[in-house]
């Protein structure tokens, strides 16, 4: 029910604003460097969407894992964050095996707001209401295809503002 109501607003707003695109109102543009991270899980589907991230014409800063010794999330979710937070980066992409620790871990600084994504509604939610701009996503919970189309959606779709950005500044008030 709730989703259903959730969906219906999403609809609305979604026909509101017309149809984005990546030059005109997106969050980050063509050029910007956008940070991507990894545990040892999510190496494979954080190489698959680094080259997304590319074609999309972002720089991209593979903070890694680079190799599939195990590694601790925690670790990778921080240096994502840190790169967000001190402006190397302007928004973020971290996987892991469920997405969950990986999101815990960015969300600990402040300024992140890690959003963990599941298909491309979530994923513009993400965007639209929240204002996220930390994508996060769990390697062995979607397959290949979603997970690229979520980043395409996290990617092309703006903050909606309004009425959202009173409950997006009392993120950062607590
Ligand atoms: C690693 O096995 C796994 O625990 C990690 O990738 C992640 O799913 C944690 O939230």
């Amino acid at each position: 029910m709730v989703l259903r109501a959730n969906a219906v607003e999403h609809e609305e707003s979604a026909t509101n604003a017309g149809k984005f695109s990546m030059t005109d109102q997106a969050f980050v543009q063509a050029g910007d460097t956008v940070a991507i991270a990894s545990d040892h899980a999510g190496l494979s589907l954080k190489e698959t969407l680094r080259e997304d991230l590319e074609g999309m014409g972002f720089t991209v800063l593979n903070l890694g894992t680079n190799d599939e010794t195990s590694v601790d999330y925690p670790d990778f979710g921080r240096a994502l964050a840190d790169a967000v937070s001190d402006g190397r980066a302007k928004a973020g992409v971290a996987v892991c095996g469920t997405g969950i620790g990986i999101s815990i871990a960015a969300n600990r600084v402040p300024s992140v707001r890690a959003a963990l994504v599941h298909n491309e509604m979530t994923a513009e939610m993400a965007r639209e209401h929240n204002d996220a701009n930390v994508m996060a996503i769990g390697a062995r919970v979607v397959d290949v295809d979603t997970a690229r189309a979520c980043l395409r959606a996290f990617f092309t779709t703006p903050f909606a503002g309004g009425r959202h950005e009173r409950r997006v500044a009392k993120l950062s008030a607590a």
